[in-house]
């Protein structure tokens, strides 16, 4: 078996973690990530055969049954995992009948997966039926975009639209918008059946005054979704108090996405 720290989605998953807590979106044990990783990828690391503990869920994973995930796990610090990659994630394996997690690498010191993995897990269900290349499901809590669920209407509508008017790349990065879920109780099925559903028609969703979920193909891009919906918040942030006397009008969002190509959300747009 060749060492699994060498792996690349080990060493992209150490390089984003760290990248994320030095982003300041990630204090103490906040954010969670999940990586889809392919048989293949994984075959050359670990024994498949070997499972070191199996842990109820709690729920129901049937469509991901047999499906690997490194996790981060609960109660973990993202700013440690560089340090202690086999105690802070773990690989896991969706049991056949999809209501376990059997654990075949970390968690070493007995812990385990994140307690938002039913949010995490339905919405990889929901984001693979929308693109089979999706991998990722990416949450943390930037400061900007919590502000903003604050002092913001948290009417998706109206919020997508204030994101996309504070930076030009915002409509270019996530033309499918922004979806956002009122306050709810987190590491619950509840909010698990409630964010997937707001991942059917975008890869952005808002849990207000808590913080943000992002669905990416690959580390690189969820973090890119983030980092980009956050900096449109940091400027509403720094602004919003101000008399504005210029915007990005809707006809230049639309001239922008006819330029590029957008899909851009239905009816978003008044032009
Ligand atoms: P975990 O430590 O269980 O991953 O929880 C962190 C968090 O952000 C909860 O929403
Ligand atoms: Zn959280």
């Amino acid at each position: 078996m060749k060492d699994i720290l060498t792996a690349p989605f080990m060493v992209e998953m150490i390089r984003t973690t760290t990248n994320m807590y030095a982003q300041g979106w990630d204090e103490r044990n906040s954010g969670n990530i999940s990586l889809l990783l392919y048989e293949e990828e994984v075959a050359p690391y670990i024994d498949r055969d070997n499972v070191i503990r199996s842990i109820p869920m709690g729920f129901d994973a049937k469509p991901l049954a047999g499906c690997y995930f490194l996790v981060t796990g609960t109660g973990k610090y993202f700013k440690n995992v560089q340090y202690d990659p086999a105690k802070n994630l773990g690989l896991i394996r969706i049991s056949a009948d999809g209501c376990s997690a059997e654990v075949l690498w970390g968690f070493s010191d007995g812990g385990k997966y994140t307690s938002e993995l039913p949010a995490h897990l339905m919405s990889h269900m929901v984001r693979l039926k929308a693109d089979k290349e999706h991998r990722v499901i990416m949450h943390c809590h930037p400061a900007n975009l919590l502000a903003m669920t604050y002092v913001h209407s948290i009417d998706e509508k109206e919020f997508t639209h204030t994101l996309w008017q504070m930076c030009t790349e915002c409509i270019m990065i996530f033309p499918d918008g922004v979806n956002v879920l009122p306050w709810m109780v987190c590491g619950t099925t509840e909010i698990g059946e409630a964010s997937a559903a707001k991942m059917s028609n975008a890869r952005i969703v808002v849990w207000a005054q808590h913080g943000i979920y992002g669905a990416g193909r690959d580390l690189d891009e969820s973090f890119g979704l983030i980092e980009t919906a956050e900096k449109g918040a940091e400027i509403y942030m720094k602004i919003a108090h101000l008399p504005r006397l210029n915007t990005i009008s809707d006809k230049q969002l639309r001239a922008l996405a006819d330029h590029l190509g957008l899909n851009v959300r239905e009816g978003y747009l008044e032009v």
